[in-house]
């Protein structure tokens, strides 16, 4: 899958807004200073002209963005979705009425979107995941909303340490390997495992190419 354009789409900020309809949309999720803006700046290959603000003081975005992407399928077709940014959680720093207002902003968005085709949730490779996490995971489970788990920031793990994290990671998240890709915004890896992954969410999305 090539990625050929982006555009932003708009936010949603309060519990059962209207989002930008009739497309498929693949959201990504996870804790507050997880490398989510980066991820989605490297997975949209937006190196010069950024995507998603990357901050230095976590936990900002308290909103849900939607960029529009055109991208190029393995068949040659062409087909547009939404890539949505959720805002992160569990950051101590952030007041608890911004955090309080975290759960019910992603929960109507995530049990309310039919067009939802499937979450990229993102847990730091260098940590065990939190319980925020494993909650997050179990309640798409329920909901059944197919999800694929990202390790971010790859490379701050030497491999022999790697390895051992990895085969902890996939006992605590109980995901299968084909479930969780290794990724990192430095290097680039998995990016293409992780484009693949979408394409195959994206194939499995109710609504046509248009
Ligand atoms: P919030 O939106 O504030 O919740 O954070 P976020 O999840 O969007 O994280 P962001 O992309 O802003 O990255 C947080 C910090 O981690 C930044 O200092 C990034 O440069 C760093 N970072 C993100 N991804 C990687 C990675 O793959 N490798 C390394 N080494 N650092 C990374
Ligand atoms: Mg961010």
């Amino acid at each position: 899958m090539l990625i050929r354009t982006v555009e932003f789409a708009g936010a949603v900020a309060s519990p059962g807004a209207p989002t930008p309809g009739n497309l498929a949309q693949i959201a990504f999720a996870g804790r507050s200073n997880v490398g989510k803006s980066s991820l989605i700046n490297r997975l949209l290959g937006r190196t010069r002209t950024v995507v998603a603000r990357v901050s230095a003081t976590p936990g900002k975005t308290q909103e849900i963005n939607f960029y529009r992407t055109s991208v190029r399928l393995g068949s040659g077709d062409d087909r547009d979705f939404f890539v949505v940014d959720l805002p992160g959680y569990g950051f101590a720093r952030v007041p608890l009425s911004v955090r309080g207002a975290w759960r019910p902003l992603v929960e109507s968005y995530l049990s309310g979107t039919p067009e939802l085709a499937g979450v990229v949730q993102l847990v730091d490779m260098r940590h065990d995941p939190t319980s925020e996490d494993l909650q997050l995971l179990e309640y798409l489970a329920e909901l059944g909303i197919p999800t694929l788990v990202v390790l971010t920031k790859a490379d701050k793990l030497r491999a022999s340490a790697r390895s051992r994290q990895q085969e902890q990671m996939l006992i605590q998240l109980g995901l299968p390997d084909e479930q969780v890709i290794a990724f990192s915004a430095r290097t680039g890896e998995g990016r293409e495992s992780l484009l693949d992954g979408i394409e195959a969410l994206l194939a499995g999305a109710s609504d046509e190419p248009d």
